[in-house]
């Protein structure tokens, strides 16, 4: 257990990282000329959809005097502001029009722009880019394109099914991550009769590498304590199954099951809303099931119920964290969430100084638990 816990440091305060894509809402809550409000990193959003069907993402303030962009018009793809109808093209931001100029006024609108962030949809989830804070453009500069295309749920066949589920959790994104790598809440915090009791407790030894921005537990054989995984092993008839689970930054864990052709696949984001609250979005692909009525709702069933276990704790733990308790990390069940913060460190001593991006892990690590 180390003295100066980063847990400590970092919340409730917690820093969040920028230059990273993150799921801003469900595709579902974006109409056709409409004009939504989001919130990432404590920077408004005003998102839409073009005639098109084309999403796109505002900041929510006019250049002008910062009247939020969602209390105006979207018109085709332009959106238009409340306050003194100032017109911008809704994807690049750029200014179309300012009716108050008269003929012979030179005002080049063109130069003029609002914040506007890349904006993909991935799996009927909507995503922002939200770049590093750069030297401010005054209204004046374009946004560069995203480095990279926006994240998906990796998928192994065609043919699929997908579904999802959001919650909204009372704390800061750090405690939001490390509560969903934490293997020793299971037997306290997931109890039921199907899929497994504290008296089910047992030793596990995992092992773990390091993965660009990341780590990963290496595939192994799910642990025998679950009915779902024996209904499982039942259902691949021989065929071994084998579990992936990978956590990178900023917020992403997936979890990659294989039985033979059949696989479930999931990804799930905690995405920092403000500095004291977050949102946990899974959104899970299969093929597995696939000819079983209703399997979809069963399993978005259990994926809630377990989102809803988990929330409910994280709301009880953000009264405890209200006034500063003393916290602190034990090995080797607290070691994912000390290898996050250190891999959250590196990515912040990258972006100041500009060098590499030191791993907290030099290799490959064994950590046993109880769970
Ligand atoms: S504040 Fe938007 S046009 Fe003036
Ligand atoms: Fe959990």
């Amino acid at each position: 257990m180390s003295q100066d816990s980063p847990l400590e440091k970092q919340t409730p305060d917690s820093l969040m990282l920028f230059g990273f894509w993150y799921r801003a809402l469900p595709s579902n809550q974006l109409r056709r000329g409409r004009l939504t409000k989001a919130m990432l990193l404590e920077t408004p959003l005003a998102l839409g959809r073009d005639q098109s069907g084309r999403a796109f993402a505002l900041r929510d303030a006019c250049p002008h005097r910062g009247m939020p962009l969602s209390c105006g018009h979207l018109k085709g793809s332009e959106v238009e502001c409340s306050y003194h109808g100032w017109s911008f093209d809704a994807h690049s931001g750029q200014c179309t029009a300012i009716p108050s100029l008269v003929a012979d006024q030179k005002l080049k609108v063109d130069r003029i722009y609002a914040g506007s962030y890349p904006c993909e949809e991935r799996d009927d989830f909507v995503w922002v880019y939200v770049p590093d804070p750069g030297p401010a453009g005054a209204g004046f500069t374009k946004t560069p394109p995203a480095p990279s295309p926006a994240p998906e749920v990796p998928k192994f066949s065609d043919r699929y099914k997908l579904a999802f589920l959001t919650a909204d959790l009372p704390c800061s994104v750090d405690h939001g991550i490390i509560g969903l790598m934490d293997p020793a809440h299971g037997p306290f915090v997931h109890q039921a009769w199907w899929w497994r009791t504290q008296s089910s407790i047992h030793e596990k030894q995992k092992n773990f590498e390091p993965i660009p921005y990341g780590f990963r537990m290496s595939a192994h054989t799910p642990s025998s304590n679950s009915a779902p995984y024996k209904l499982l092993r039942w259902y691949a008839d021989g065929d071994s199954v084998t579990t992936t689970i990978d956590f990178v930054l900023p917020n992403m864990r997936s979890e990659i099951i294989r039985v033979g052709k059949y696989w479930f696949s999931s990804l799930t984001t905690v995405t920092p809303i403000t500095r004291s609250h977050c949102r946990i979005d899974v959104v899970a692909a299969w093929n597995i099931f696939r000819w079983v009525p209703f399997a979809p709702e069963l399993l978005k069933f259990v994926f809630a119920k377990f989102v809803e276990q988990d929330r409910r704790t994280m709301e009880e733990q953000s009264e405890g964290l209200k006034h500063n308790p003393h916290l602190m990390l034990i090995d080797d069940a607290d070691r994912p969430a000390k290898w996050y913060f250190g891999l959250k460190q590196a990515m912040l001593e990258m972006k100041n100084t500009g060098g590499e991006f030191q791993h907290p892990m030099t290799g490959p690590v064994t950590l046993r638990w109880r769970s």
